[in-house]
């Protein structure tokens, strides 16, 4: 019923020229691939080459951050109308690393979350507990706030072009994924927390991405859970092979 995402977040990887050259090949190698929405969301520097390279292929472009405002004097940010202009098509807000080491607060995430639907760009919205949260047993608890807080005033036609981003934080870049039991319990509990706000038919539609350690050998059985969607990869999305993989697995 939902058609698979996968997401490539690169990070703080790749310079714009190598990026470029990146996506050349990643055309290439995705060329005969098809019922599965793929992305790519590299720097801002490379947002732009990588946007001419992308012309004409079935890969969007997504950015990984973005402030709320449409301009002003806010040193060293990027605007929604600038990543509008460039045609970007998905912007990644309430990234773990962006809560952690950028002090980023639901708050913040949620006026990001509704300056995103503003400017016509759709949000993957990433949500997950840390591992002392999992270890109290608090997972759902500290997911609801996240789902709750980042999404208020968020309409139901806006939610449409939602996806959010399940990524328990203990599960990025450590090599540890979550079972896919697991996070196909937190998934579905997301998105029985979208019911609630947006109605069963809009809640249906949303794309809920698990995200942290996706690999080529883990993604087949991630995306056969009912309410997992697709995937937010890091690492394995910076390597052509890798990343193609992945997005093949999903289908
Ligand atoms: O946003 C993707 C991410 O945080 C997961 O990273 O390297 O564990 O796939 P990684």
């Amino acid at each position: 019923m939902r058609k698979p995402f996968i997401a490539g977040n690169w990070k703080m990887y790749k310079t714009p020229v190598e990026a470029a050259g990146f996506v050349r090949e990643l055309i290439d190698s995705l060329k005969d691939v098809n019922g599965v929405d793929v992305a790519v969301c590299p720097p801002f520097p490379a947002l732009w080459p990588v946007k001419e390279a992308l012309e004409g292929s079935n890969i969007a472009l997504g950015a990984q951050n973005m402030h709320f405002e449409k301009e002003g004097a806010f040193t060293g940010e990027v605007s929604p109308a600038m990543l509008q202009d460039i045609g970007v098509k998905y912007v990644i807000l309430g990234h773990s690393e962006r809560r952690a080491y950028f002090g980023e607060t639901d708050e913040l995430i949620n006026q990001k979350i509704k300056a995103a639907f503003t400017w016509g760009l759709n949000p993957i919205f990433c949500v997950g507990e840390t591992l002392e949260e999992r270890e109290r047993g608090i997972t759902k608890a500290v997911v609801e706030i996240q789902v709750l807080k980042g999404l208020a005033g968020v309409t139901a036609e806006q939610a449409e072009n939602l996806t959010i981003a399940y990524e328990p934080v203990w599960a990025i870049g450590t090599g540890k994924t979550a079972t896919p039991d697991d996070a196909q319990e937190v998934c579905r509990f997301i998105r029985e927390l979208l019911v609630k706000l947006f109605g069963r038919e809009i809640a249906d539609k949303v794309r809920i991405q698990y995200g942290g350690s996706v690999k080529p050998e883990n993604i087949k059985e991630l995306i056969a859970k009912p309410d997992i969607d697709g995937a937010l990869v890091g690492g394995a999305s910076l390597k052509v092979e890798s990343f193609t993989a992945i997005v093949k697995g999903s289908i």
